[in-house]
Formats: structure tokens, C-alpha cells, sequence
């Protein structure tokens, strides 16, 4: 028995549970286990977090940990060459923020004030939500002594940042990808200057910097939700944790959300609500929790003899996805892993050193350099009306397109490394759904990624891709360029030869939320979930707090969101 019942203990879970564990039983229930020691270094130090996403996410081909992940694949995605897509969802104490590429962004002040309109809550907007924003981090201004890359100081904003806040390290590596840094110039060089107060401060239109990290600077080590809101909550509460625990069904009694059913590893049994259930599970797992404990489109529930709790059509519906894509050249200069696999011993020796003795160094550092902007008008003339029409009804300060320059070893000796812009669309027009085909929370969730189903989404795209080639082309990376273009190549120059080759290499950056999207209380959008506070509409004793709450897939990196929407709820709920 406790007062609050959470599932899932991620990113927002995790937060939320330790904010009301001094004043409440609070238990939490986590499917998976304790990534420190299940899955050691790889999900601690800075720079293997990036070790993955540059590998395929491509179902028969991506790096397996299932230690620590899901291992989710989606139904195959017609829109792009019929492929499945691995959908990365972490399974461990710290849930998404222990398997992330550790990016800590927010999105535009449009992006909260838009919100705000969609739910009809005006606490929503920029200004009202920005307390939250600092309240979950601690701020750790640049150490520029350490970063080795005289061009590479990232700005950011006393006023918005703050320093002293909450229990999430939020810095800036103390290392400087190479190739990054020389990149970075081409995407000024192409009209994304540095802006005065950093991408953390509502401003990302039009700009870009470098990017501050969930790096605890101490160690240089991963900051999740465990490392920090956890931690601290072991320490001073009576916070319960229940590991490797999978919660199997939310109970109802009178429409009111009593327990939960969970199983440990086999051992069934049932956890009591005295006040609230909060489900926390993200994206995937949450509509599918509410599906089968009876939340959902009616349709779905009965062919599958599910009792009826409530009809919500929108559980499962809205999957915003944000896909990738990118063009590739070969250059000269080395990148990261050009270090980290040194054939020298002494190197490798090195760069070991740096890390422990320093927390700098290519292990201390993950992610690097954003540019952010909407389609410039000589590209974006020739969209379709229905495409301008599309894209019009987004705010005036959001993003459609996010610039992420990378560099890898190409493994040969000309060129050494293979650079890339990769561009991620911010303002994608297809939907997807997650839905089930079983009662039974063992059998995982149907994810259909809906990707390219809206044919936006293939102009922007192919726009995206001939402003990566305008950045190749800017004079600044003249010098360290080798050989003609890698990916997609030279021979694809037709607007539907970018197209077949976004169809055959988009890759997701696993944003997904929207699935139990948050809306008006009055009844005007049939397809909303919960309401402004994140209560379930039509039952009583339950809210769902994570990504999937949010109606729109933010257009930045999301866990920064993600920890100010725990806090914000968690706020309301002491506050009641
Ligand atoms: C590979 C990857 C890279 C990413 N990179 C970035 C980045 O660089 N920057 C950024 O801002 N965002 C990034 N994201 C996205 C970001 O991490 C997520 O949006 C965010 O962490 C989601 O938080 P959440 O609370 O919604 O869900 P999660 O953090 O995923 O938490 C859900 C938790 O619920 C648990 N759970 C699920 N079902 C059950 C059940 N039935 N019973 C018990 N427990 C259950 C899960 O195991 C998990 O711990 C990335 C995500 C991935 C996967
Ligand atoms: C990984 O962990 C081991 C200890 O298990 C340590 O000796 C080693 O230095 C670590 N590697 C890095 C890159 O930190
Ligand atoms: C838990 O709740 C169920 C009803 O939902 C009840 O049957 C059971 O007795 C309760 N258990 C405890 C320990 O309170
Ligand atoms: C506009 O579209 C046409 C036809 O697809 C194409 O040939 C042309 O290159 C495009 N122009 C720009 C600026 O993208
Ligand atoms: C999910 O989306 C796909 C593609 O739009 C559609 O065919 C399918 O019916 C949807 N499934 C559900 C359960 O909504
Ligand atoms: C890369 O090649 C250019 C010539 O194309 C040369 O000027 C430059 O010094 C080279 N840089 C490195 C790091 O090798
Ligand atoms: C929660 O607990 C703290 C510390 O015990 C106390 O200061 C605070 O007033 C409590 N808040 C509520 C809403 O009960």
C-alpha cells in the first residue's frame, strides 16, 4: 500500500516521484534494473551514449542491449522502403534519460505558448512554465579551459539557466569533437549564427551553438533521472523502488484507479493506491498500459475482450516522430572515435588519462553542436500550397529543421573520416499510432511510425537535404574536404532521387510523444486524453505524466520537457 503508485521509472517518473516523496508513501514500479551495474560504462560515460545512434536503427541490424532497452521494432514503414524501424525505449531506473544522447535543449517560447492555446491553460506558456525549467536543473557554466577548441564557446543565459536549481547536472562537455567544430562554421556560414543567450533561453529559430549536455561535471558521467532526482531521494526519503517489476494492469473500483497489478519476474501481485496512480511509462508503454487495463478507442479494447473502463479515441493516436536524415562527404580532420580506437596505444592511454584524471577528453563528451531554422524562402518556393498551407498553422519562432554535423572514422586512410549534416524534421505532418493485439502487457506494443505518410513531410525533406548540400558548399569546410560527395552522392540529383534515398536511409531520433496527448477539459477535442493537470478524462485516481502528454512533439530535444512537465505536475499535485 502507498499513496502514489508510479509506473515507470523514467525520465519523468523518477522525477516525479522524488518530488513527493518527502511529503508522501510514493512507490515506484520499474520494469527494468540498474543500468550502473547491468550495463556499466556504456551507459555511463559521456561518450559511448553516442556510440549508438551513429550505428543503423534499422530492425535486423541495430546494436542489441537488452539490459537496458526494449528491443522495439515497428511494423514495417511503407512510407520508407517497407523497413522496420528499432524504436530504442530505455528499460532501467532513469527509463530514456539512462539510454539518451544526453542533449539537454528546450524548445522556442512558441512552442509553450501554443501549448497553453492547445490545453486552454495559460500556466503552460513560456513564461509560466519557465520556473519549472530550473527548478529540475543544475546550470554548470562552460569550463573553457578545458574544452580544446579556441572556436567553440557555447553561449547560455544566467536568467534562464540559473545556476543552484534542482537535482538534474545539466553542462557543457569538457571536449570538442574536431570535425564538429570545423562544421559548425558551415551552418553559421549558411545563415544559423550563435545567438547571445545559447538554445536554452526560448530563441532557436535561426540559430544554432553548441549544446549543453545532462553531464554530471564532477565525473563527466551520465546525469539521468536515477543519477540525480533518485539519488538524492534514496538519501532523504522513504521513497520504495520496486526493480524489475512490470506493472501488468491498473485497477479500478467506481471509476477510480485503486492499485496496480505487477509482476516480479513472475511473482504476481498487487500494489494499492490510497490517493493516486501515476503512469509514467512514456511514449510506447503508457497507451499501451491504458489499453489493457481498459482506457482506450472502445474498438480496440473489445475485439480484444477487453472490459470497457472509459472510451478515449485518442489513447495510441497522435505519435509525433521527428525523422532524420543526412548528407555525408569525406574530410580530413579526425573526430572523436578517431581517438577513442587509435591504433596507439599511448593515444588510447591518453585520452583514458584525460578522462579520469580531468573529466575531459573525447569519453567526457556526448553530443555537440545544434542549428536550428525554417526553410529558407528560395527552397521553400517550391513547396506545394498544400505543403506552405501545412506549415503556416505552426508558430511563427518554431523550427521546422534541427542541423546536427558529426564526424566517424570512414575506416580507410583517404578520407580518414567520413562528416555529415544530419537535418531532423521538427515540424513533421504524418502521424503514427501505437496500439495493441493482446490483453496482455507481455506482448509488446504495435508501433506504426506513419513515416512519410504525409507527402509535407517528403518535400521538406528533400529541401533539408539540398540545405545540408548548401552547407557542404560554404567556404569554410572547403579545406578539409576529400573526394566527392558520399551520401546520398552525385548521381542523385533530381528531386525524386532525394527523395528514394530519405525513403531508403531516414533514421529516427526517438522523440516520440503526443500518444495520450493533453487538451482542453470542455469536451472540444475528442481525441485528448488528459487534461491540463494530466488527469485522465472520465476516470478519477489517475494521471499519465511523461512525453506522451505532450500534444506535439517539442522542436528540440525533448527531455529537458520532459523533466519540466514532472515538475510542473508534481507542483499542482503538493500544491491541491
Ligand atoms: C536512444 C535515444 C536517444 C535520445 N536522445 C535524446 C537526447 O539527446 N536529448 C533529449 O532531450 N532526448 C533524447 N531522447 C528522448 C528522451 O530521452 C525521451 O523523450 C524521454 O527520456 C522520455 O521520458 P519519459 O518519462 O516519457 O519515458 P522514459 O524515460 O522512457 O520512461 C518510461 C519508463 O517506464 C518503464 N516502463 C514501461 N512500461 C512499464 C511497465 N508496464 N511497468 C513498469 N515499468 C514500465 C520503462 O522501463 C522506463 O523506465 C532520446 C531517446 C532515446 C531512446
Ligand atoms: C570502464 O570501466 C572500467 C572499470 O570497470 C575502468 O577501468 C575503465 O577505465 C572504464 N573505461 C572508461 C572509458 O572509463
Ligand atoms: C487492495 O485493493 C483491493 C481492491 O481493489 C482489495 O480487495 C484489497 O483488499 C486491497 N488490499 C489491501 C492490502 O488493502
Ligand atoms: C524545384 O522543383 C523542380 C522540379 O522538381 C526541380 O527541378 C528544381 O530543382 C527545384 N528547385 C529548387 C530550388 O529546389
Ligand atoms: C495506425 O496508422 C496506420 C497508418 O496511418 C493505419 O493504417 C492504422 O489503421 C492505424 N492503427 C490504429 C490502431 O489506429
Ligand atoms: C586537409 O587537406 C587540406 C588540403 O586539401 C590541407 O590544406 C589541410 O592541411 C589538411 N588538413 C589536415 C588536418 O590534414
Ligand atoms: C512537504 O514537506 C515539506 C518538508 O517536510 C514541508 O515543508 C512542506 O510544507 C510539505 N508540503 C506539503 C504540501 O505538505
Amino acid at each position: 500500500m502507498a499513496g502514489f503508485i508510479l509506473i515507470g521509472g523514467g525520465t519523468a517518473g523518477l522525477a516525479i516521484a522524488a518530488r513527493l516523496a518527502p511529503n508522501f508513501s510514493v512507490a515506484v514500479v520499474e520494469a527494468g534494473g540498474v543500468y550502473e551495474t547491468d550495463n556499466g560504462n556504456q551507459s555511463v560515460v559521456p561518450y559511448y551514449a553516442l556510440t549508438m545512434p551513429l550505428l543503423s536503427s534499422d530492425a535486423a541490424t541495430y546494436l542489441r542491449q537488452p539490459l537496458v532497452d526494449w528491443s522495439l521494432v515497428s511494423v514495417p514503414q511503407p512510407g520508407a522502403g517497407g523497413r522496420k524501424i528499432h524504436y530504442a525505449r530505455g528499460k532501467t531506473l532513469g527509463g530514456s534519460s539512462a539510454l539518451n544522447t544526453l542533449a539537454y535543449l528546450r524548445g522556442s517560447k512558441g512552442t509553450y505558448d501554443w501549448w497553453a492555446e492547445l490545453v486552454g491553460d495559460e500556466s503552460y506558456r513560456w513564461d509560466n512554465v519557465l520556473p519549472f525549467f530550473r527548478k529540475s536543473c543544475q546550470f554548470t557554466p562552460p569550463d573553457l579551459e578545458k574544452r580544446n577548441a579556441a572556436n567553440a564557446t557555447p553561449y547560455w543565459d544566467p536568467d534562464t539557466c540559473g545556476v543552484g536549481g534542482g537535482p538534474l547536472q545539466v553542462s557543457f562537455a569538457n571536449w570538442v569533437d574536431p570535425t564538429i567544430a570545423w562544421l559548425a562554421k558551415a551552418l553559421q556560414g549558411i545563415g544559423m549564427p550563435l545567438g547571445p543567450t545559447g538554445l536554452n533561453a526560448g530563441l532557436l529559430n535561426g540559430l544554432g551553438d553548441f549544446v549543453s549536455s545532462t553531464i554530471d561535471p564532477r565525473h563527466a558521467t551520465r546525469s539521468s533521472s536515477a543519477a540525480s532526482y533518485l539519488r538524492e531521494a534514496i538519501e532523504e526519503t522513504e521513497l520504495m523502488v520496486y526493480p524489475h517489476t512490470q506493472a501488468t494492469k491498473i485497477l479500478f473500483q467506481d471509476g477510480k484507479a485503486m492499485g496496480v497489478v505487477v509482476d516480479t519476474q513472475g511473482l504476481e501481485y498487487t500494489l494499492n493506491a490510497t490517493k493516486e496512480v501515476i503512469l509514467s511509462a512514456g511514449s510506447i508503454h503508457s497507451p499501451q498500459l491504458l489499453m489493457i487495463s481498459g482506457i482506450g478507442p472502445m474498438s480496440t479494447l473489445q475485439s480484444l475482450g477487453i472490459p470497457v473502463i472509459k472510451d478515449l479515441p485518442g489513447v495510441g493516436q497522435n505519435l509525433w516522430e521527428q525523422l532524420a536524415l543526412n548528407v555525408q562527404q569525406g574530410v580530413n580532420t579526425s573526430a572523436s572515435t578517431t581517438f577513442v580506437s587509435s591504433p596507439d596505444p599511448a593515444v588510447r592511454q591518453d585520452i583514458l588519462r584525460q578522462y579520469l584524471d580531468d573529466q575531459a577528453g573525447p569519453f567526457s563528451a556526448a553530443g555537440g553542436y545544434s542549428s536550428f531554422e525554417k526553410i529558407p524562402s528560395s527552397l521553400r518556393s517550391n513547396f506545394s500550397q498544400s505543403t506552405i498551407d501545412k506549415l503556416a498553422d505552426f508558430p511563427p519562432d518554431w523550427p521546422e529543421i534541427q542541423y546536427v554535423p558529426f564526424g566517424i572514422p570512414s575506416g580507410l586512410v583517404d578520407p580518414p573520416t567520413i562528416g555529415a549534416f544530419t537535418a531532423t524534421l521538427l515540424a513533421p505532418l504524418s502521424r503514427g499510432n501505437v496500439t495493441i493485439t493482446s490483453p496482455s502487457v507481455k506482448e509488446p506494443p504495435v508501433i506504426d511510425l506513419g513515416w512519410l505518410s504525409d507527402p509535407a513531410d517528403g518535400e521538406v525533406a528533400v529541401a533539408a537535404l539540398k540545405r545540408c548540400r548548401e552547407a557542404w558548399a560554404d567556404p569554410s569546410t572547403a579545406s578539409i574536404q576529400v573526394g566527392p560527395e558520399i551520401a546520398p552522392g552525385v548521381h542523385a540529383a533530381t528531386d525524386e532521387q532525394l527523395l528514394d534515398y530519405v525513403r531508403q536511409t531516414a533514421t529516427t531520433v526517438w522523440h516520440a510523444s503526443g500518444t495520450c496527448k493533453m487538451g482542453h477539459s470542455d469536451g472540444s477535442d475528442a481525441m485528448a486524453v488528459v487534461d491540463s493537470q494530466a488527469r485522465v478524462f472520465g476516470v478519477q485516481g489517475l494521471r499519465v505524466v511523461d512525453a506522451s502528454v505532450i500534444p506535439f512533439a517539442v522542436p528540440a530535444n525533448p527531455q529537458g520537457t520532459v523533466y519540466m512537465l514532472a515538475e510542473k505536475i508534481a507542483d499542482a499535485i503538493l500544491g491541491a
